[in-house]
């Protein structure tokens, strides 16, 4: 069934920011490994067919595409062309056949119902407009007894991400970020109310020390999207304003600094629900 592709503003900006970053989003090590401890956790088995949603360039979907084999089937789909023209350039260096991608919106997907054994979301369920809706939305393509798997970030995630949050409270602007997520708590809660059932969530630790250099490099200003917000909050504050809260985020990180660097803390909710059976 093909999927029509009607972006709002919001996730036009989304598809442009990902395509953007598409040619060096590889580069992250922590990305791969957790896409692949997600592969892992849901213990999938030759000849399932798997949905991967938000796929990127396919780090999920190449990793379940060896498990389910030429008898099973990944569908990843993506509103970023660019993050697909990577996708399918890996599936094709790696000669496999049992992948393919569709631009496609993950709020408005248009598969059967009751057709896939496991659907995935890494590393981007807080970019959903509607979190609940969402996850009713993928409840229906499931199979009964299905599993779907996603990540969550704790808000203690992200040097950069904590520092800003705190600074811009002091100008009565909330960013949310990792917030709707960010508690084993709150990704239980998700779950159970859009319907799923034997909800597991298993977190784990992927933080190390980041140059101070680096940790400045986390400041993405008024210029780049927040998740789950649009129009990015940071636009109501003032040009002089946005200097005075870069500044403060520098001094802040500075005062952080340690011989071994900066603390990032990356930690993982690796959250799962099954549909039920009945
Ligand atoms: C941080 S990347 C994660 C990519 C991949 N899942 C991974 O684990 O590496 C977030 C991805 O979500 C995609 N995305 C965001 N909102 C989306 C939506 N509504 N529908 C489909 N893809 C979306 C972006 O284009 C981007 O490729």
């Amino acid at each position: 069934m093909p999927n029509q592709l009607q972006l709002n503003n919001y996730k036009q900006q989304i598809a442009d920011l990902y395509s953007r970053r598409s040619l060096t989003y590889d580069q992250s090590d922590w990305h791969l490994q957790i896409a692949h401890r997600l592969v892992e956790y849901a213990q999938l088995t030759p000849g399932q067919r798997v949905l991967d949603i938000a796929t990127g360039t396919a780090m999920v979907a190449i990793k379940a595409s060896e498990v389910v084999g030429a008898g099973g089937e990944v569908v990843g789909i993506d509103i970023s062309p660019g993050m697909l023209d990577q996708a399918r350039r890996k599936v094709e260096e790696l000669g496999l056949t049992n992948v393919k991608f569709q631009l496609a919106d993950a709020e408005a997907l248009q598969f059967a119902v009751n057709s896939f054994d496991c659907i995935f979301c890494s590393s981007a369920l807080i970019w959903m407009e509607d979190i609940s809706g969402a996850l009713r939305h993928w409840y229906q393509f499931l199979k009964p007894g299905g599993l779907l798997g996603f990540h969550a970030f704790a808000d203690t995630s992200f040097i950069g991400a904590v520092v800003v949050q705190k600074i811009v409270e002091k100008y009565g602007i909330s960013l949310l970020f990792n917030k709707p997520t960010s508690t084993e708590g709150k990704c239980h809660d998700f779950l159970k109310a859009a319907g799923y059932d034997c909800i597991e969530i298993k977190s784990e630790q992927y933080s190390s020390y980041v140059s101070l250099e680096q940790a400045k490099q986390m400041w993405a200003g008024n210029e780049s999207l927040a998740p789950g917000q649009f129009p990015n909050p940071l636009l109501q504050l003032s040009t002089e304003q946005l200097k005075a809260v870069k500044i403060e985020f520098e001094l802040e990180l500075s005062a952080l600094e340690t011989a071994q660097g900066i603390w990032n803390d990356i930690t993982v909710f690796f959250t799962f629900g099954r549909k039920p059976v009945n």
